[in-house]
């Protein structure tokens, strides 16, 4: 199993889990049940990923009591609003088959629609009325932030964007730092195809520890302190995924691995970021 981070509003959270786009409900099913018997207690969903059902399915087929586990979801666009929010999180809910999640996050800000300070003032009425563990954003720039935190006085527990080695987001992570937001990184491996991995300074690191380059990538997130969530359906990558807690990267190591960033992330230039 993976060692937690403690949250701003007091959850622990595992620093490793599954991610789960892009997969259907049956494959994501197969995923999560494989992911826990693995010694994943983290899962990552979404309403825009379609699979909620799937990975309500999965944690039910694992067997594991509930409480063991940290479920992570997201709302899109249109529960972007006070009241909406508490709506957004039942609909998920529901397609989960659960009665909480633990962390629920704002899928983007949609600066242009202009009501992520509404839809987090909601996640925070939830937090306080004791229905999540924690809340956060999801692909929220430090200017986002800078607002939420201004306009509701509540701070998120966690903004997960688009972090790997070839974009490694130093202003957000520095933002967050500041903060004492935890940084969780998707596409931790570049995403489908996972080009990262092909980089010769990870292949050179990996050969010298005797590690694949996934695994370096995935440790290389621990030594930053993030929180990360690679998507796997495959058996064998999902337990090599997660067999990263018995080794450590030098400083060097880690240095070199930041040092590849070549620029933002494709998400980043998006029209659900807008500026
Ligand atoms: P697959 O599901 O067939 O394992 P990300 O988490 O960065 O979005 O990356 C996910 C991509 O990387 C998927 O295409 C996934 O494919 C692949 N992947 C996941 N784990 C590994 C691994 N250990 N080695 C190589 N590729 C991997």
């Amino acid at each position: 199993a993976a060692p937690t981070v403690r949250l701003l509003h007091g959850a622990d959270m595992p620093q490793l889990g599954l991610g789960t786009s892009p997969m259907g409900n049956a494959q994501t099913e197969r995923a999560v049940a494989t992911a826990i018997e693995a010694g994943y207690r983290l899962i990552d969903t979404a309403e825009a990923y379609g699979n909620e059902l799937g990975v309500g399915r999965g944690i039910r087929a694992s067997g594991i009591a509930r409480e063991e586990l940290f479920i992570t979801t997201k709302f899109d666009r249109h529960w972007h609003g006070r009241d909406l929010a508490a709506q957004g999180y039942q609909a998920g809910l529901d397609r989960l088959g659960l009665d909480y999640a633990d962390l629920l996050l704002i899928h983007w800000p949609n600066p242009q629609l202009d009501r992520y300070v509404q839809a987090f003032q909601g996640l925070a009425d939830l937090l306080d009325a004791g229905r999540l563990k924690a809340i956060g954003t999801s692909n929220f720039k430090p200017a986002h932030l800078d607002r939420i935190i201004t306009e509701t006085g509540v701070v998120p527990d966690v903004n997960q964007i688009q972090l790997s080695p070839a974009v490694t987001r130093d202003q957000s992570r520095a933002y967050h730092h500041k903060h004492g937001i935890v940084t969780e990184s998707w596409s931790p491996l570049g995403g489908q195809g996972a080009a990262v991995l092909n980089q010769p300074v990870i292949i050179d690191i990996a050969k010298e520890i005797g590690r694949t380059p996934a695994q370096v990538i995935l440790r290389w997130n621990i030594e930053l302190g993030l929180v990360t969530i690679p998507k796997s359906s495959n058996p064998q990558r999902i337990h090599e995924n997660i067999n990263i807690f018995d080794f450590t990267l030098t400083p060097q190591q880690t240095a070199a691995i930041t040092a590849l960033d070549h620029g933002e992330s494709t998400a980043v230039d998006s029209d659900k970021f807008g500026h």
